[in-house]
């Protein structure tokens, strides 16, 4: 279903029924080792699952307009296998994009896809924590930020907020959506982890060792605005309330949505 910019709900109401969730004990896990193995971890995802999980994100120049502006250069960081990007490059002919992910999988499934154009994607693989990227300093129109954020590690965030910076033009933008704040799958599927650094609280993880982080609209402005980088554009809660009918019970998903200009 197609949820941008939705608010089924208030996301303050959602807040208050769950805060005592964040004052939960911790799982006792070596967090250092989650931090070494999530890019194995991905890659095992990517092997397993062989490009048959995250569904075409079309809806994406829905809630990112500027998307469909000619002669875009973008950047997609965590590109996976390319949910995001074919159908962007379907329905903008003049933009070249460079996606990157640390999964070799994701890219190899990526590049096989009959879709793939060498000429307009450059697909590669950088683990955009430990690795620079591979494009030229501010030659980046857009950012684009899918899920992939909350897979990395809260103290590693201003590292990446430093390296997108830099492949942006000034006035570039980060386009960025991801998981919110007492979305379901924080409250259900993953295990809270303590997070001490920078003051970062609701990072989770889930069976298969990735991580998780649930981000508050606060968070977000604070990892974007930090040494002056980005200036705020957009940023808020997109909540979905879907009805399982079996069991008569609503689940209530959040996201948050964020575009940020560079200062
Ligand atoms: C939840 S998936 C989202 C994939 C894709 N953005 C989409 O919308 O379907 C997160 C992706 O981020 C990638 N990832 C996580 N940490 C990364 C890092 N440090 N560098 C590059 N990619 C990373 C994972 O391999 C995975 O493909």
């Amino acid at each position: 279903m197609t949820s941008f910019h939705c608010h089924d709900f208030d996301w303050n109401e959602l807040a208050a029924a769950c805060e005592g969730q964040l004052a939960t004990p911790v799982e006792n896990v070596d967090t250092s080792n989650l931090c070494t193995l999530a890019q194995d971890n991905w890659d095992v995802f990517h092997a397993k699952n062989n490009g048959k999980v995250y569904k075409p994100r079309n809806y994406l120049y829905k809630e990112f307009p500027e998307l469909l502006k000619d002669n875009l250069t973008l950047l997609e960081i965590g590109c996976g296998y390319g949910s995001a990007i074919f159908p962007l490059l379907a329905q903008s002919p003049s933009m070249f994009a460079h996606v990157c992910d640390f999964s070799q999988h994701a890219i190899t499934i990526l590049q096989e896809n009959s879709e793939y154009d060498g000429k307009r994607c450059h697909a590669f693989v950088c683990d955009v924590v430990s690795q620079e990227i591979d494009v030229p300093d501010a030659s980046i129109d857009i950012v684009l930020m899918i899920f992939v954020l909350s897979a990395i590690p809260p103290h590693e965030f201003d590292n990446v907020m430093a390296k997108i910076y830099k492949a942006l033009k000034p006035g570039g933008i980060v386009c960025f959506r991801d998981y919110g704040l007492y979305d379901l799958a924080m409250l259900r599927s993953s295990k809270r982890i303590e997070s001490t650094s920078h003051g970062f609280n609701s990072l989770y993880y889930r069976s298969d060792g990735t991580l998780a982080y649930f981000f508050s609209k606060g968070e977000l402005e604070r990892i974007f605005t930090a040494n002056n980088r980005f200036q705020v554009v957009e940023n808020e809660y997109n909540t979905v309330r879907l009805r399982n009918r079996k069991t008569q019970t609503n689940m209530d998903r959040v996201w948050v949505h964020g575009k940020f200009q560079k200062i």
